[in-house]
C-alpha cells in the first residue's frame, strides 16, 4: 500500500489507473468502512482510501476535538486489506483558499440532521467535490448508515461529476444490533447497552410507527426512559418519496439522531 501525503505525488501514482474505486473516510476504521473497501476492491482494479477529518462539517469544535483518531491501527488494517493507496492530505492541501460557500445541494439537506447541523451537508459536498476533482475515480463508495449523506451526495455527484458512479453499501451492524461507527469508540459499556436497546425497541415497533398506531411522543418517552440524554429527531419517511422522480412503491425507514452523554449517534433502518 502506498501512503501518500501530497496531491502531486498522488497524481503521479494514479494518473494511469482506469478502473479506480475511492472510499472517503474520516478514519478510526471499523467493519462499516471495511465493507465499503472490500466492495471497491471486488469491483475495481485499484482502490484508494482517504482519511481526512473534515473540520468544516463539524458544527461543534468539541465534537471535532473528541473525534476518534487511530492512524497507526488504521494503516495496519488497510495494509491487511491490500488497499492500493491511502491518501492522507493536510487541511491546507484540501482547502488552499478556504471552503466553497457557493456549493449547491438538494433541499433534502435541510431535513433530518440538516435541521440540527446547518451547513453540514454542504460542507460534506464541498470536501467530496474536492476529492473527486483530485482523484477522478470511476466509482465512489458511501454507506447507507449515513443515508441522508448518501442521498445528497449521490444527487450532487450525478449533477456535478456525471462520469463518476456512486455506490451505496448496506449498513454493517455489531452483534447487539447497533451500527458500526467511529463514534462508538466514545461510548461506555453502559451507553452501548442503551444504544442496543434503542435499536431493538424501534425495530420491534417499526410497523406500528409506520402505521401511526403509536405516537411520536410515546416513542420519545420510551427512548428517554431507556437512558438517552437528548433526541434530535425520530422520523419515519418513505424513502421512495425523498427525491424526484418518486417511485410508487412505499418503503419506510426510521431515522434517528440522539445523544448518549456527549456522543451523538445516528441510525436508520
Ligand atoms: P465516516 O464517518 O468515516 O464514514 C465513511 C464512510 O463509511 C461513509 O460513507 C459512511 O456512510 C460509511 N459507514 C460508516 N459506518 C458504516 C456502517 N456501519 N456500515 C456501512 N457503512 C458505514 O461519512 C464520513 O466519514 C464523512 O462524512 C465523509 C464522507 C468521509 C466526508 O468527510
Amino acid at each position: 500500500m502506498k501512503i501518500i501525503l501530497n496531491k502531486n505525488k498522488l497524481l503521479k501514482f494514479i494518473h494511469n489507473d482506469r478502473n479506480l474505486g475511492f472510499v472517503p473516510t474520516m478514519g478510526a476504521i471499523h467493519q462499516g468502512h471495511i465493507s465499503l473497501i472490500k466492495k471497491s476492491i471486488s469491483q475495481c482494479k485499484k482502490t484508494i482510501v482517504s482519511i481526512f477529518i473534515n473540520k468544516p462539517q463539524f458544527n461543534k469544535i468539541d465534537d471535532y476535538n473528541r473525534y476518534p483518531r487511530n492512524l497507526k491501527k488504521d494503516i495496519k488494517i488497510l495494509k491487511m486489506l491490500k488497499v492500493d493507496y491511502l491518501y492522507l492530505p493536510t487541511s491546507n492541501e484540501i482547502y488552499p483558499f478556504g471552503t466553497n460557500n457557493k456549493i449547491k445541494v438538494n433541499s433534502f439537506e435541510r431535513k433530518l440532521c440538516g435541521k440540527f447541523r446547518p451547513g453540514h451537508f454542504k460542507s460534506i459536498a464541498d470536501v467530496v467535490d474536492r476529492f473527486l476533482k483530485i482523484i477522478k475515480p470511476n466509482k465512489v463508495y458511501f454507506g447507507k448508515k449515513d443515508f441522508q449523506q448518501l442521498i445528497i451526495i449521490k444527487d450532487f455527484v450525478m449533477k456535478n461529476h456525471p462520469k463518476i458512479k456512486v455506490i451505496g453499501c448496506k449498513t454493517i451492524r455489531e452483534k447487539n444490533g447497533i451500527a458500526h461507527s467511529s463514534r462508538n469508540l466514545l461510548l461506555s459499556t453502559n451507553e452501548k447497552k442503551i444504544a442496543a436497546r434503542v435499536y431493538k425497541f424501534l425495530l420491534n415497533k417499526k410497523k406500528l410507527i409506520s402505521r401511526r398506531i403509536i405516537s411520536s411522543n410515546f416513542i420519545k418517552k420510551k427512548i428517554y426512559n431507556l437512558g438517552v440524554n437528548k433526541i434530535d429527531y425520530i422520523e419515519i419517511l418513505d424513502i421512495n418519496k425523498i427525491l424526484h422522480p418518486y417511485k410508487k412503491k412505499i418503503e419506510y425507514k426510521i431515522f434517528i439522531a440522539y445523544y448518549l452523554g456527549k456522543t451523538r449517534l445516528i441510525d436508520n433502518f
